[in-house]
């Protein structure tokens, strides 16, 4: 792929009979091209490719950074394969709730078999979980058989501790507690060639009192406009026309830089990049989501018809407790305005019971929510302890099988909305980008529509990438069956 080479004279020009410069992304030029020769000769010592395999847990941020693992890799030689049992094995993990880390360390287990056999396999692992020295010590002390662990905060250097470790016979250990600035302009390898999410900030201020995330991801870093666009523009040069904007509060954008731009300023300026024909975001705080922000949606003619507005809970008393800084008012009140400005839109949302204290008419105030609004979908979640944030140290704990039935009773009201909000829209003509084959029924292809739908109607795998005008014929509850029905561009 082409975005995946866009650095290869920067990488060739680097001198590998110098020591490595210290400055990034330079630094990491040379690394790729000291691995690159350290990955020929092993070729050529087994007479076969080198493969490589990366697990993704979590939210799209890490699916991103997943990408960037990738570029790395593909570009130093490795050939990425379906299955686990490749050369190198990379899990990027997530830590938001509690039993991720408990699969994780149920999933190494199984892998020290594996391990001894193939003794020069690399297992690494990365991501949120890195950040908390607990999971470190769990994993260098229990699961030896991992080579390499680094945090959030250095994944860039990926390719400096591949060559640290193909050097060493024991763990390397790198993670970092906070982060040392944006580094730009690194090997990225796509899951999809038309489609990109594109970083617009990390980190997040926030501190939700349930949530993790502040701790394992650092404060809020807003990348420079220029930079942001400029990655949008090649990525379109590349064939990409739909991106999805990333942060952890995409609202709060920009007000960071030297130069504080909005999130809306930064969506006008997306907007004007030719070739570029969706643009959505994720996540959006209710607490600093704009009128502006609402009116440059209301007028784009690029941004999807979707706004994820995570709601957490529908009491204002939790609310308060949980830090959002919103109330169950304000919240609908956004609702409201977004729908009026832009009325086909889907709106979803999170949604997590069992928050500490949480009694049953705290619970009825987020059910009362999720009747007014009838989101399009809503992710629901119980909630998990994670030590470390004020939530876990409070004593009023929801007993297990009161949040059971309480998130039983939620997701059922959930799925009932989400199916009559569906069924609106059986036997409009829509127009839907199609992402793959499907993969049950090799007749169909699946695809999006701009409200974030799924439609899966008849065709071939040559409609990958493209717009088609699809005839809504039934619902599905969750998705479509469709007919093409007019253009396809
Ligand atoms: N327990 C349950 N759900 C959580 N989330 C974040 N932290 C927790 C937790 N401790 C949910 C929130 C957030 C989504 C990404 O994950 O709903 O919006
Ligand atoms: Fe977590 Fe809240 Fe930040 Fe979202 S806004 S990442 S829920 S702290």
């Amino acid at each position: 792929m082409e975005y995946l080479n866009m650095y290869e004279k920067e990488i060739q020009s680097s001198d590998l009979t110098m020591s490595p410069p210290t400055s990034e992304p330079e630094r990491q030029y040379y690394y790729i091209k000291k691995a690159r020769e350290i990955v020929a000769a092993k070729k050529k010592e087994l007479n076969r490719d080198l493969t490589c395999h990366i697990t993704t847990f979590g939210c799209q941020m890490n699916a991103r950074d997943s990408e960037k693992l990738l570029g790395v890799l593909e570009n130093i030689g490795y050939v990425n394969v379906e299955e686990e049992d490749a050369d190198i094995i990379i899990f990027n993990t997530c830590t938001v709730r509690e039993n991720a880390n408990q699969r994780l360390y149920g999933h190494l287990g199984q892998l020290k078999n594996y391990k001894k056999k193939h003794p020069n396999t690399i297992i690494g692992i990365c991501g949120c979980m890195m950040q908390e020295e607990d999971a470190v010590k769990t994993i260098t002390t229990k699961h030896k058989h991992v080579n390499i662990l680094f945090g959030t905060h250095n994944l860039y250097k990926f390719a400096e501790i591949l060559c640290n470790s193909f050097d060493s016979d024991g763990v390397i250990v790198d993670v970092w507690k906070a982060a040392e600035g944006i580094v730009e302009d690194l090997p990225v390898d796509r899951k999809y060639s038309f489609k990109s999410g594109v970083n617009i900030s990390f980190g997040c201020n926030n501190f939700c009192s349930y949530c993790i995330v502040p701790y394992v991801r650092g404060r809020e870093r807003s990348r420079e406009p220029k930079a942001i666009l400029r990655e949008i523009e090649r990525l379109c040069e590349d064939g990409v026309t739909e991106v999805m904007l990333l942060g952890q509060n995409v609202n709060s954008y920009g007000k960071d830089l030297d130069n504080p731009m909005t999130f809306a300023e930064l969506l006008d300026e997306v907007e004007k990049i030719e070739g570029l024909r969706r643009i959505r975001f994720m996540t959006s705080h209710p607490k600093d989501l704009s009128d502006e922000l609402i009116e440059v949606m209301a007028r784009s003619k690029k941004i999807c018809k979707h706004f994820h507005l995570p709601l957490q809970s529908g009491s204002s008393r939790i609310l308060k407790d949980m830090n959002r800084r919103y109330d169950k008012e304000r919240y609908l009140s956004l609702v409201e305005k977004l729908r009026k400005a832009i009325p086909d839109i889907a709106i979803t949302t999170d949604i997590i019971v069992g928050y500490p204290g949480e009694t049953e008419e705290d619970f009825l105030e987020t059910m009362d929510v999720v009747e007014r609004v009838k989101y399009d979908s809503a992710f629901t979640f119980i909630y998990s302890k994670r030590t470390g944030t004020p939530a876990a140290s409070n004593p009023e704990q929801v007993d297990e099988a009161v949040v059971k039935d309480r998130f039983d009773r939620l997701l059922a009201k959930v799925q009932k909305y989400s199916k009559e909000q569906a069924a609106k829209h059986v036997s409009e003509v829509t127009e839907v980008l199609v992402e793959n084959v499907n993969e049950q029924d090799d007749s169909l292809v699946s695809g999006r529509m701009s409200n974030n739908s799924i439609v899966h109607f008849p065709g071939d795998k040559s409609l990958i990438g493209k717009y088609v005008d699809v005839k809504l014929v039934e619902c599905k509850g969750f998705y479509y069956i469709g007919e093409v029905d007019g253009n396809i561009r």
